[in-house]
């Protein structure tokens, strides 16, 4: 059975998908089941890939992905990053590409939230955060 909000990738194509309706059916893309993507559980790559909160100078919040800056080449590049409200209800999603600053501004979403990222090498790093902890 799927949740919502899970991922999933294709081996063979590449392609990804998010659950935003679950069901008790398969995934299957090129004729195969898809995997499911886990977030990533070793800490080893967590300073370029977790996301932190900052909040910057004028009040706002900025989702930052790794306390170091995470690289933006042709090559390895963050392809997303969202913030999900406690409850689910509510998500913001940026897109990104190549040469795009990894961060993702919060104005509207709550004060406690699941974000999370991905990277095209890497693969998914979240991280629960708090409005109240940021700096
Ligand atoms: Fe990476």
């Amino acid at each position: 059975m799927t949740e919502l909000n899970e991922l999933y990738r294709c081996k063979i194509c590449g392609n990804i998908v998010e659950v935003v309706g679950s069901g008790f059916g398969e995934l299957v893309c090129c004729g195969k089941p898809m995997e499911k993507i886990e977030a990533a559980k070793e800490e080893t790559m967590y300073e370029k890939h977790l996301p932190v909160l900052v909040k910057t100078e004028n009040d706002k919040y900025l989702i930052r992905v790794g306390s170091v800056e995470h690289p933006m080449t042709e090559e390895h590049y963050i392809m997303f990053i969202e913030a999900v409200s406690k409850d689910g209800k509510y998500l913001k999603r940026v897109f990104l590409n190549p040469k795009e600053k990894p961060e993702l501004d919060l104005e509207c979403v709550c004060r406690h939230f699941k974000a999370r990222e991905f990277c095209n090498i890497h693969g998914l790093y979240e991280a629960e955060l708090s409005k109240e902890k940021a700096d």
